[in-house]
């Protein structure tokens, strides 16, 4: 997508240890006419599904998914972030390891927003390493709903996320694809 890909020229800021700061329109200020572009077009790629719902984590999932929802008219669930968990009967939780931060979260969504026909759509702002797609995966198993797709803002091709997916046969779209950000520069995939 044209238009991402030039803001992340502009304002992306790549900052050690691969990692690509983009915080004045994804990741802490948000530009909702950008993010409106991001959901029509990830509306566009998933046309041919039939979602019911849009599923993201917190909190820089949810700017992306929420406009998702808005062009397909569909409700939003977030799963929330927790460092630990007791009560889960009303729950699906997952593990989510993050190997930029070392540590482990759970994340969780409450089973009353689950409904036995759905069929989701997971949205998200990065794919790196793929964990918390794979804890929205595991969610999905345990609530034996349906995903019928994945789209992510900006992939960072050079890390295993899309393995992580492809392996499951779930259509991955990515609109922004960074193949590498050595010597502090983006390089776009093609
Ligand atoms: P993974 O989910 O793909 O395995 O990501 P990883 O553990 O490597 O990264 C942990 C967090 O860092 C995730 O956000 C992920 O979206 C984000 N992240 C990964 N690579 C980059 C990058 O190059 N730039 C930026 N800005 N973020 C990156 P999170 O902890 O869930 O945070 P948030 O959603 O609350 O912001
Ligand atoms: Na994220
Ligand atoms: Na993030």
């Amino acid at each position: 997508m044209k238009l991402l890909e030039d803001r992340i020229r502009k304002e992306g800021i790549v900052l050690p240890h691969n990692v690509l700061k983009v915080d004045s329109f994804l990741n802490h200020q948000v530009d909702p006419q950008l993010m409106f572009e991001v959901g029509k077009e990830f509306a566009k790629r998933f046309a041919d599904k039939q979602i019911t719902k849009i599923l993201t984590v917190e909190s820089s999932g949810i700017a992306p998914a929420v406009m998702t929802g808005l062009a397909m008219q569909v409700p939003v669930i977030f799963a929330r972030k927790h460092k630990s968990l007791t009560l889960t009967d009303n729950l699906y939780t997952a593990d989510v390891y993050s190997y930029t931060k070392q540590t482990t979260n759970k994340i969780s969504i409450a089973k009353r927003f689950i409904e036995p026909n759905d069929s989701v759509l997971i949205i998200d702002d990065f794919l790196a390493n793929g964990q918390a797609v794979q804890g929205l995966l595991t969610i999905a198993d345990d609530a034996n709903i349906k995903v019928q797709g994945i789209g992510i803002v900006i992939e960072k091709t050079f890390q295993k996320g899309r393995t992580l997916i492809t392996k499951r046969n779930i259509q991955l779209e990515a609109l922004a694809q960074i193949s590498s950000l050595e010597n502090g520069e983006v390089q776009f995939l093609n």
